[in-house]
């Protein structure tokens, strides 16, 4: 359902927060943006720094002319296809607030399910106090982006160590500090590489640093997680302007057809993983049959397609029976 402003319900001259909403709704909808009133709440709530509870209580609140000023110009940034998440800098996920920047993919809540399969496939169902859930676990996160699969998961399991990586230094530093504002920075080792390279010893980057793999506790992991650029070239000219314009090339494209990331990534975690160790990829549109076909390969057992709440196949996951040598 259109999310629709209660606020902005009766017409009032001047400069109050009510005529703001309903001025800046309108100058969005001009501009054919999605959701208008929820972007100019959220960039009201965000110029204001203030919640939507306030904004409620307070409609008649006069602007100040710099605060009308400020409020104006995020309007008009949105209303020319800036993402609402670049203009705030947050974004929730998994409960918790991420600061996103445009070098960074804005967190997006299918890939939730990554967490919650990840979570099951290691006997951690969300919430529920298990004892698995301190245990001394060994996590990837490939392409980490703002670090919210890497932050969510350490959340989540206090003895896990986590090595996030990401061909983009800019994102490692995004995650960085999503790191450190829930801190688990300490349990998260943040590495600029080419999907999981570092961890081999003959890796270019591996050899150039002069040492066989980051400073890990060990090179096996219980679980890699990924959700890796997936779009096709192809589909480019198909994607709204606000994901196409503005979210950062790298996280979204993975050659033509979107699906040249995922056999590479799956050759490594054959090898890196610990066998039983469990595999967990979020899926791009259409790429379940592709991904599916790479984990029919012999050393992967008990492959599974997860739906996301639209009934897309979102996430697949699947246990290595034999480490590949
Ligand atoms: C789809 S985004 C996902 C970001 C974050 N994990 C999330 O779920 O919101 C993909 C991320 O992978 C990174 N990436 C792209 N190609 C990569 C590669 N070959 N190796 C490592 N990271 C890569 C991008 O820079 C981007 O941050």
């Amino acid at each position: 359902m259109p999310h629709q402003s209660p606020i902005t319900g009766h017409q009032s001259p001047g400069n109050d927060i009510r005529t703001a909403l309903r001025d800046g709704i309108a100058q969005l909808e001009r501009e054919h943006t999605p959701s208008a009133p929820l972007a100019a709440e959220l960039l009201l709530m965000h110029t204001l720094g203030r919640d939507r509870a306030w904004l409620y209580a307070h409609p008649e609140q006069e602007l100040g002319a710099e605060a009308r000023g400020r409020y104006f110009s995020l309007i008009a940034q949105r209303a020319s296809g800036v993402p609402t998440q670049y203009l705030t800098g947050h974004q929730e996920f998994w409960g918790l607030d991420f600061e996103v920047t445009p070098d960074v993919l804005i967190p997006r809540p299918e890939t939730e399910h990554v967490i919650e399969v990840a979570l099951e496939r290691l006997g951690v169902p969300a919430g529920a106090g298990a004892p698995r859930r301190n245990a001394a676990l060994r996590i990837a996160d490939v392409g980490t982006g703002a670090g919210c699969i890497a932050v969510a998961l350490a959340h989540e399991l206090p003895g896990a160590r986590v090595a996030a990586t990401d061909i983009s230094a800019a994102a490692l530093e995004v995650a960085r500090r999503n790191a450190a504002r829930h801190i688990v920075s300490a349990r998260i080792d943040f590495i600029k590489c080419n999907l999981l390279d570092a961890f081999f010893p003959q890796s270019p980057l591996a050899s150039a640093q002069g040492k066989p793999a980051p400073n890990h506790p060990s090179l096996s992991f219980d679980l890699i997680a990924s959700n890796p650029p997936y779009i096709g070239r192809e589909e480019a000219a198909m994607l709204p302007r606000e994901v196409r314009d503005h979210e950062p090339e790298a996280a979204l494209f993975a050659g033509e057809t979107g699906t040249d990331i995922y056999a590479p990534l799956i050759a490594q975690a054959a090898m890196l993983l610990k066998p039983g160790g469990i595999l967990v990829l979020e899926l791009g549109y259409n790429s379940a049959g592709h991904v599916s076909g790479l984990l029919g390969a012999a050393e992967w057992s008990d492959v599974t397609i997860t739906n996301d709440l639209a009934g897309i196949a979102r996430v697949a996951s699947a246990l290595l029976k034999v480490r590949v040598p």
